[in-house]
């Protein structure tokens, strides 16, 4: 963690620079600074160099297909796509980086549109930092009483009955799948402590465990991981997708492969039947596991992620995800501060502290369109006050925003080289040629993907580009977005597994 400095009034410029790790070379103009900032954020984007880094992702991912104890390329148990006509009515459950949501969901069929699925109730419960901490059970025994209340719901009450209601979890962390149903638990990212002491235990255990003790008329049917539940809630209503990406707090892509894609070794101990019936599997690559040494990185990368709980454990994550790409922000404005005089040498309220500049505001000041630039002064100023005799200028702001940009655009290049090393890793798998298929949907979920203002358009600017210099169309490769995918894919994971008893009313398929 870097040292807490005095959150006011900086003493002098050279003080400064003693409280951060930075290494600080020389005194530069704000206007040397930002073109060195923009050199480091630019150059790995030029559309060579992203296919470059695109040809040595898809080694490594083809690598790690074939390793059975590596933490990611992990195969689910779902090895159809939905075929958009099963129908019931779940509990679907989804913890993500900050919230864990219960909903009731009811499938009814694609041929109803938007209405063919529907959430009947659904309660969002916040993750804060109090949550993340609770370490191993508690952590389950709090999701065990959040169900409850949400079972206590009146919509709830009177659409289940006395019904035992089947329930899916899409799960935004790493799982090893042993059964559709339950899976061992793996290191979790994003600051959570649940794993603690719970490393390999069954996931589907764990919950149930705690439900039992509340006892709760629940079963847990299908656990999936967020990626692969975006991939099979997004082909529920579109026969073209092949492929899912989360972007929000954290990054994951799902991907539909042959079967022998994967060694034998990944698959660990499955029924032959299920080997017999299973021509394709839906992966969960884990994509923020990879890259380490693909990526060229900046030195505040560097520092990133030497200050980091789980350093070197999910580097891609690092570069583009909602959780970081605040920090990357923060830790080029605290030099930027100390070495060119940003905001004339006063480092904003709470700028010292890791994590507190949110991706959030980011989004906010690349969003702004008023001339003056008024609601980015706003929101600064109420997110990180300066003195009321130094406000805000309008030319801070300009400059701030332009570093907020070099960092979203490099998100957004790395992240499109990223999608595209996995389209033509299926290509490979498929035996297939760029141009064979008209375009391949990828269901996207997330609120960087889903709302960071230009963001989606940029990331597919660049998949055209790399699409189309591999021979593929352009518009080949297609991001979708998939509301609601983890809660609607959890729901289809159940009826897609579970066949004809599934749901509560009976009438699945
Ligand atoms: C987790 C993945 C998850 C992704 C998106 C990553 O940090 O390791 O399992 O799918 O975040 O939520």
């Amino acid at each position: 963690m870097l040292p807490s400095v005095a959150k006011t009034i900086l003493p002098s410029i050279p003080s400064a620079k003693k409280l951060y790790n930075v290494v600080i070379t020389s005194d530069r103009t704000m206007d040397e600074f930002l073109a060195e900032v923009k050199r480091t954020f630019e150059a790995p984007l030029q559309l060579s160099a992203l296919l470059d880094i695109s040809a040595k992702l898809k080694a490594q991912y083809k690598q790690r297909l074939l390793e059975s104890d590596a933490p990611c390329m992990l195969p689910s148990y779902n090895h159809t796509l939905p075929t958009g006509e099963e129908r019931g009515t779940y509990l679907a459950l989804d913890v993500g980086g900050s919230t864990f949501r219960v909903a009731l969901v009811e499938l009814k069929g694609k041929d109803l549109g938007e209405k063919g699925m529907e959430i009947v109730k659904m309660v969002s419960y916040k993750i804060d930092n109090s949550i993340t901490a609770l370490k191993g059970r508690l952590f389950f025994d709090w999701m065990a009483e959040k169900i409850e209340q949400t079972l206590a719901e009146p919509e709830v009450q009177s659409h289940r009955g006395s019904k035992v209601l089947p329930m899916g979890l899409a799960w935004s962390f790493p799982v090893e799948q042993t059964s559709p149903r339950s899976g061992k638990l793996k290191r979790m990212g994003k600051g959570f402590g649940a794993d603690h002491g719970c490393v390999d235990i069954d996931l589907c255990e764990l919950i149930m465990d705690s439900c039992r003790k509340r006892n709760l008329q629940v079963t847990l049917d299908a656990i999936v991981n967020d990626g692969t539940a975006t991939l099979l809630s997004r082909a529920y209503r579109d026969p073209a997708t092949r492929l899912a990406l989360i972007l929000g707090t954290g990054t994951n892509a799902a991907i539909h492969l042959p079967v022998t894609a994967l060694s034998q070794e990944k698959f660990g101990q499955r029924p032959q039947s299920w080997h017999d019936e299973a021509t394709h599997v839906l992966v969960n690559t884990e994509m923020s596991m990879f890259g380490k040494g693909i990526h060229k990185v900046s030195k505040w990368d560097d520092d990133l992620n030497e200050h980091h709980q789980k350093k070197d454990y999910q580097p891609f994550e690092h570069l583009i995800s909602g959780r970081y790409l605040g920090e990357i922000v923060r830790l080029i404005v605290v030099e930027a501060v100390a070495d060119a005089g940003l905001f004339e040498g006063r480092l904003p309220d709470g700028m010292d502290i890791p994590y507190n500049f949110y991706t959030d505001l980011m989004a906010q000041l690349e969003a702004d369109e008023t001339p003056s630039l008024s609601k980015s002064m706003y929101a600064l100023q109420k997110a990180h006050p300066l003195p009321a005799s130094h406000p805000y200028t309008r030319t801070d702001v300009v400059y701030l925003r332009q570093i907020c940009q070099l960092v979203s655009q490099r998100a957004a290049a790395y992240l499109a080289s990223g999608v595209h090393a996995l389209w033509s890793l299926r290509l490979d798998e498929e035996g297939l040629s760029p141009d064979a298929e008209d375009h391949v949907t990828i269901g996207c979920n997330g609120s960087v993907i889903e709302k960071y203002p230009g963001f989606r358009e940029r990331a597919q600017a660049y998949l055209d580009e790399l699409c189309v210099r591999s021979g593929g169309r352009r518009g080949g490769i297609v991001l979708e977005i998939a509301i609601e995918s983890a809660i609607y894919g959890a729901a289809v994971a159940v009826c897609a597994l579970e066949g004809q008893d599934a749901g509560v009313d009976g009438k699945v398929g």
